[in-house]
Parts: C-alpha cells; sequence; structure tokens
C-alpha cells in the first residue's frame, strides 16, 4: 500500500519525506487555502522534495477550463497529478488530460458507480472519501471495499483507489484490510500510525535495563 500525505504544508512534508515513507501528496484548495501562500510555487516546492504523484487541484468547473488549468499545472513538474471533480465535466477533462500523457486524480467520489466512471474515464487515481460518508452516517469503509471488487473484476479498469479524507489510524487499517491501493493521510494521521503506548513502555524499559550493564555498543 502506497501512503501519500493530504497537505500543503512544505515543511510538514519536508520532514515526512525524510523517513522515506512518502510515496506521494494530495493537495485541495482548502488545504493550500490554509497555507496562505501561491499555489504554483508551493506545487513547484513540494514536487522538488517527493518524486512520487503530486497531487494540485484545478479550480475551474468547466472541462475546457480544467484542461487549460491542468495543462498549466502539469507544466511544473513531471510528478504532477491534475485532480478534477468527480462530475461529468470533470470526466471528460480527465479523458483528455490523461490521453496526453497526464496522471489525473478523480476526486469528490462518493459512491462506487461514480468510481466506475473515473475508471472507464481513464483515471489515474479515484479518490473516494471516507470520513465525509461516516460524517453524514454512511458507511465509507463499505464503498472501498466496493470500489476494490468493481475493479478486481474487469482487469481493464487500471485505475488505482486511493482512500481520501481520512480522519484516524483505523480508516488506514481497514482501507488496507479493503485492498485500497494508496491512503491519503493527515501528517498528525500519519505520525499516529507508528505510535502505541506499549511500544513507548517497552522502549523505555529496555533502555533502562541496556544502562544497568554499563555497557556501549560502539
Ligand atoms: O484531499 C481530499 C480529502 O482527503 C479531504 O479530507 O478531511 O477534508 O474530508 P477532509
Amino acid at each position: 500500500m502506497k501512503f501519500f500525505v493530504d497537505t500543503a504544508d512544505v515543511d510538514e512534508i519536508r520532514e515526512l519525506a525524510e523517513t522515506g515513507l512518502l510515496d506521494g501528496v494530495t493537495t485541495n484548495p482548502s488545504l493550500v487555502a490554509k497555507t496562505g501562500r501561491d499555489f504554483k510555487e508551493t506545487i513547484k516546492e513540494i514536487c522538488a522534495i517527493v518524486d512520487g504523484p503530486v497531487s494540485a487541484e484545478v479550480a475551474a468547473i468547466d472541462a475546457d477550463g480544467m484542461v487549460t488549468e491542468g495543462r498549466v499545472l502539469a507544466e511544473i513538474a513531471s510528478n504532477v497529478t491534475i485532480k478534477v471533480p468527480l462530475t461529468f465535466d470533470g470526466l471528460k477533462a480527465c479523458r483528455t488530460l490523461t490521453q496526453s500523457g497526464t496522471m489525473v486524480n478523480v476526486t469528490l467520489c462518493f459512491n462506487a458507480n461514480q468510481a466506475l466512471m473515473a475508471a472507464k474515464a481513464g483515471a489515474t487515481f479515484v479518490s473516494p472519501f471516507i470520513g465525509r460518508l461516516d460524517d453524514i452516517g454512511l458507511d465509507g469503509m463499505e464503498l472501498i471495499s466496493e470500489i476494490r471488487m468493481i475493479y478486481d473484476n474487469y482487469d481493464a479498469l487500471e485505475t488505482q483507489v486511493l482512500a481520501a479524507s481520512i480522519r484516524s489510524p483505523n480508516h488506514v487499517k481497514i482501507s488496507a484490510l479493503a485492498g485500497a491501493d494508496v491512503a491519503t493521510v493527515p501528517p498528525g494521521v500519519l505520525r499516529d500510525l507508528i505510535k502505541h503506548p506499549l511500544t513507548d513502555k517497552g522502549l523505555e524499559m529496555f533502555t533502562a535495563d541496556w544502562n544497568k550493564t554499563g555497557q556501549s555498543i560502539t
């Protein structure tokens, strides 16, 4: 399973990239607005830090506008992935952009039929939003399983399932169990994936016992 980080915060990305655990980055207009920085400059900086796909979302909502913006963003670096919404126009733009060799992440996916259509449009990634479905009392995890099942039924559908709107380590675990290809995870949740109180407690004990031996390994 690949891990992307869901943020436009360049410092966070730099720090997480140093762990070697990062396979890519996703941003969205809300995350960009949060930084208060220039969008294209931010994407350029992120692409210089991370080799994997870096999602940059278009602002236009008509197909021609999305294609025009997508081409401008794709010029920034070869790993830019254009994010388009899961609308009729978004899928038209997806087809045009993928046909010219640009990676596309179709975002705001909330049901299995939408994911099927994104794959038919040649999307590189589809982003089902788990947390936002859970927020309205539906089951985000069930959606990931359904998409996985549908894509596995047809060899011609090569779109990768990118679990998005992840809010907790449990969302990551269930995405992995359901066979998501990628999880895009907020920095805080990514750090939490590594933590366990028994790990901390065990390490404390081992360190104390080691110190009692008075030895040094180096
Ligand atoms: O980047 C898309 C997605 O991950 C947004 O998550 O938490 O705003 O629903 P959230």
